[in-house]
């Protein structure tokens, strides 16, 4: 490829981003900086719970090397591509996209930043998502090439830094913040989990990984604390199984905590809409 058709076919692919990114109302990035802190979980319950107050959503997995989306939902489907676009999968109402799809169960994908950067590209320029209000996309840990990509051509309205309540976790949460403001995301929230677990045999509370982190991170950079999220074995449980707990146990106190963050960002976000009304 001549270096002008390589430019050519790059504005390309910047068109249907601005195409596709324009019909998406709002984009929220969920990331941290730790690992394993539950992005995956906050990023499919949150999209779930939005749909619940009759939002339509999308979850973007833009974790490329660790997709972990397909498997909390359970969705197994092969790429379906139709008229040069890619269908996104659809499960209980919500629309899809995930790495998993394209590579085998164990398989490990062994790729530097720009490719990650280019496959989040093309899940940006080539999925049908259609119109949306809400898109979520679903960061690996840390804040490396992946949160820089989705920054720059998804343009997120909205950060939601996911972190334990612990030191370690609160110390990588800071770092998140900071790339958040730093890339000039208009909104920027603190969403604490794993925060304290009831014993299910004594109903004892234990604080297995600290308690407030969170909040007092929030206050720290003066951003909104958006709500503490219990351990629940069952968050677990129908999370392997694919199902979020959101729409299983809807009752629950961590459906119920979901359902205020959604109810929170969804505010946040459309304040703008009302002040520019
Ligand atoms: N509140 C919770 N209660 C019980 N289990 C939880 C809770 N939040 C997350 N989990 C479980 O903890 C594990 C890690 O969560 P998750 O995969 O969402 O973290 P992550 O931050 O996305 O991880 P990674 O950094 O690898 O992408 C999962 O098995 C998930 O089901
Ligand atoms: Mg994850």
């Amino acid at each position: 490829m001549t270096e002008q058709e390589k430019q050519k076919s790059y504005d390309d692919e910047e068109k249907r981003i601005q195409e596709n990114v324009s019909k998406i109302k709002h984009r929220i990035a969920v990331f941290s900086g730790k690992g394993g802190v539950g992005k995956t979980t906050v990023s499919i319950n949150l999209a779930y719970a939005l749909q619940l107050e009759g939002f339509s959503t999308g979850i973007l997995d833009a974790d490329i090397t660790g997709p972990n989306v397909a498997k909390m939902l359970n969705v197994q489907s092969e790429l379906i591509f139709l008229n040069e676009k890619i269908i996104p999968f659809e499960k209980y109402g919500a629309k899809m996209m995930s790495m998993a799809s394209m590579i085998k169960n164990g398989q490990p994908l062994i790729w530097r930043g720009p490719m990650r950067s280019k496959l989040i590209n093309q899940f940006l320029a080539d999925v049908d998502w259609g119109e949306l209000d809400f898109l979520i996309a679903d960061l690996p840990p840390g804040t490396g090439d992946e949160i820089l990509t989705i920054s720059q051509q998804m343009k997120p309205d909205y950060a939601a830094v996911v972190t334990t309540p612990q030191e370690v976790s609160i110390m990588d949460a800071e770092r998140a913040i900071n790339m958040a403001k730093k890339l000039e995301i208009p909104y920027i929230g603190v969403v604490e989990n794993m925060a304290g677990f009831v014993c299910p045999h004594c109903s004892a509370v234990i604080e297995l990984f600290g308690v407030g982190g969170g909040e007092k991170l929030a206050n720290k950079y003066s951003v909104p604390f958006l709500g503490s999220i219990p351990i629940d074995i069952d968050a677990r449980i129908l999370s392997d199984s694919g199902k979020p707990i959101v729409l299983e146990k809807p009752n629950c106190e961590v459906a119920a905590v979901f359902k205020s963050i959604a109810f929170s960002i969804n505010s946040i976000c459309n304040m703008d809409i009302e002040q520019s009304k």
